[in-house]
């Protein structure tokens, strides 16, 4: 293994939760016309995590199947990125680190920056591995997303973890140099550490996200990067897939370029096909996109494909990779499939039980009720602490 060697993701696997809100039900309840949420936000689904189910039990069911396949020898840095931190201190990486068993020989570490934190932690990893070719970085983004109840962002809920291996001639996703990057400070969505739910100025936040689509495409372009034509599909974060359709309208006409209705179908539409029914997963939303774009994509070998991380408040990413030919074989798509499939649906009161649901902070003995039949569940809380188990 040479310094030179393309770097990138050898693996990917993702995790969502116990439970399911169709829209039907959120909107038979508060008299919207279900075309807001199918059409309109491009949604059918979010998943709802169960009492016992949360970022450390979705990230640990989708790292381990990585770790059963390629094992964790060659592991020596675990990121973690979210905004749904459980901690102010600890890493919620260490719980996950803990449960798959890996070696002690290694570092881990939480990442935050709004949905963009993981785009931060896949680049560090590539840094990380440029520096020591024989290491993999296991990247973990795993979030749930909650609004309050009876807003407008209640619709754009959802939750859902990937794990990615990141190591030399990976097998799926070469990552490419160089990468376009914007920051600009703005309020368009941000949670006080005193608050369970986001709060949010939908509209700034739609309005945020372009600008910093046009500023992280001119940064890419000043640096270099490949003209539009290149491209054969992209992956945008996508806090309702209808987002992705806006922002790629978007780029389309700040690159000069017709805002063909196919050709834009064409770019974006197979990577919404698991964030539709997933919902926002913050983090975790832009490489659920492109799990979905290698699952139902047959002719992406040797393609580049455009990315888009955007995290609110703001930061963001325009950058590339090239698909690996023969990819399809590393695909994971049956079992993404079986975890989407598996969820239970909830009626409108059960969603809202849970949702209201909060943590006790007594620091008392509070067992949490089995609900999951996932491999991790959070059993309960003691003395301030949480207790993790595999099932
Ligand atoms: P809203 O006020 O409920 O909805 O807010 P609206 O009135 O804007 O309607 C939404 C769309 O549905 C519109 O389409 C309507 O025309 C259409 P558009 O004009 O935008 O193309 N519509 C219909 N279509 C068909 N049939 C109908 C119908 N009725 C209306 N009958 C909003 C929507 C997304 C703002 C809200 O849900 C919200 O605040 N969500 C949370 C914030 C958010 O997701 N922002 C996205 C950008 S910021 C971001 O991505 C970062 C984030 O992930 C956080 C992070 O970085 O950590 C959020």
């Amino acid at each position: 293994m040479s310094n030179d060697s393309p770097i990138g993701i050898h693996d990917l696997s993702f995790a969502t939760t116990e439970f399911v809100l169709p829209h039907a039900a959120l909107a038979e309840y508060n008299g919207t016309e279900i075309g807001k949420y199918h059409i309109g936000i491009g949604q059918q689904s979010m998943s709802v995590p169960a009492a016992d189910e949360d970022i450390v039990t979705m990230a640990a069911a989708a790292a381990a199947p990585l770790v059963a396949r390629h094992g964790s020898d060659r592991i020596r840095t675990v990121l973690f990125a979210t905004e749904s931190s459980i901690d102010q201190a600890k890493s919620a990486g260490v719980y996950v680190h803990s449960l798959l068993g890996l070696p002690s020989a290694g570092r881990v570490v939480e990442l935050k920056q709004a949905c963009y934190g993981a785009t931060a932690a896949l680049q560090f990893a590539i840094g990380l591995v440029r520096r020591d070719p024989s290491q993999q970085v296991l990247v973990i983004a795993s979030d749930v997303s909650k609004y309050e109840l009876d807003s407008p962002g209640e619709a754009t809920q959802g939750a859902a973890a990937v794990a990615m291996l990141v190591g030399t001639d990976p097998a799926l996703v070469r990552i490419e140099e160089p990468s376009g990057l914007f920051t600009a400070d703005v309020m368009d969505f941000w949670r006080p550490n005193y608050r369970d739910a986001a709060l949010v100025d939908g509209q700034e936040s739609i309005s945020a996200y372009l600008q910093a689509v046009e500023g992280s495409w001119k940064d890419y372009g000043e640096q270099g990067g490949r003209p539009l034509e290149d491209f054969a599909a992209f992956c945008y974060h996508q806090p309702f897939t209808k987002m992705a359709y806006k922002a790629h309208r978007h780029l389309l006409n700040y690159s000069g370029h017709d805002t063909d209705k196919d050709a834009v179908e064409r770019a974006v539409g197979a990577s919404t096909a698991y964030n539709a029914v997933i919902g926002n997963s913050y983090t975790a939303s832009v490489y659920l996109g492109l799990a979905a774009l290698l699952d139902r994509t047959r002719d992406l070998d040797g393609r580049p494909v455009g990315f888009l991380s955007y995290g609110s408040g703001s930061v963001a990413e325009f950058f590339s990779g090239t698909v690996v030919p023969g990819y399809r074989r590393h695909l994971r798509d049956a079992e993404h499939r079986r975890a989407i499939a598996r969820r239970t649906p909830l009626d409108y009161a059960g969603y809202r039980r849970l949702h209201e649901r909060s943590f006790p902070t007594d620091g008392g003995d509070h067992p949490t009720p089995a609900q999951t039949g996932g491999p991790f569940r959070l059993a309960g809380l003691r003395d301030h602490k949480r207790l993790y188990e595999a099932r």
